[in-house]
């Protein structure tokens, strides 16, 4: 495993500075990022939509190194929502292809850096091309111990909370589950995320101050950090600026101090 935080963060400032990450403390163990703004960064340098969308898998790059290097147990990413089918075709098709290519560049490095891959949302109506892509990498990762890079994937909050809903009632019904036994452990358990930790940190880029469909119920205690950065430009340092934001931040449960 690569955890070379001391030489590569040799340069951070003293601890108690603003705007420093504090390596030794409080990490977020999850950080979920929506990942918005690919189509007007290709806009705004006259470039077809996709063009964004290519460049933001360097984010991914740049973004998944970072993580990992400070710690981060998960990092998930909103690549695609249940809503983005509304796109034009050739820009989802283009999307499609995505994980085939970041497949071929990254799974090397991932694999170095004992990341484990794994997705949320719904296979159902993915291209072919995708779902092998998607299982390869899961497949190839699967005894990887380190950071998980989870994909969101043809994801909606809301239909993930009905799924839930079905799935419990299914149980229900056949007399495996109490109703009184439905509680807030057994209907996590019935998540896409039911093998992880609610995100700790919400980080939205381009200026986008909304949740858009995305894990409304994990989010319900996470610090959220925005940014008017355009995904392609999401860097290492900005990353490290919301952590920092989000060690000052005092995490209360609804409690009192
Ligand atoms: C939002 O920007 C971005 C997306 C809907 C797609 C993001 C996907 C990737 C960066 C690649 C996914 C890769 C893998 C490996 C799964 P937008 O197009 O909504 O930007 P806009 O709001 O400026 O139009």
């Amino acid at each position: 495993m690569i955890h070379k935080v001391s030489r590569l963060f040799s340069g951070v400032k003293p601890r108690g500075d603003k705007g420093s990450v504090e390596l030794s403390r409080n990490i977020p163990r999850h950080v979920a990022i929506i990942m918005d703004g690919n189509g007007r960064w290709a806009k705004k340098r006259g470039l077809p939509r996709v063009a964004g969308h290519r460049e933001g898998m360097k984010a991914i790059r740049r973004v998944t190194r970072a993580a990992d290097e400070l710690g981060v147990e998960v990092l998930t990413l909103y690549a695609f929502s249940t809503e983005n089918w509304k796109r034009p075709s050739d820009e989802v098709s283009y999307i499609m292809k995505l994980p085939v290519d970041f497949l071929e560049t990254e799974l090397p490095e991932l694999i170095q850096r004992n990341v484990r891959v794994m997705t949320i949302g719904s296979e159902e109506g993915l291209p072919s091309h995708t779902v092998e892509a998607v299982h390869k990498f899961k497949n190839e990762t699967r005894h990887n111990t380190g950071m998980i890079l989870n994909f969101a994937l043809n994801y909606g909050s809301r239909s993930e909370i009905v799924q839930a809903v079905q799935s419990l009632m299914d149980q229900v019904e056949k007399g495996t589950l109490k109703r009184d036994d439905i509680t807030e452990e057994t209907f996590n358990q019935a998540l896409f995320t039911c093998a992880l930790p609610d995100p700790d940190l919400l980080i939205r880029t381009s200026g986008e101050i909304r949740l858009s469909n995305f894990m409304l119920w994990q989010l319900a205690y996470a610090e959220m950090w925005f940014t008017d950065v355009m995904w392609p430009d999401f860097n290492e340092a900005l990353f490290k600026e919301a952590i920092a934001a989000y060690q000052q931040r005092s995490r209360r449960y609804g409690s009192v101090e």
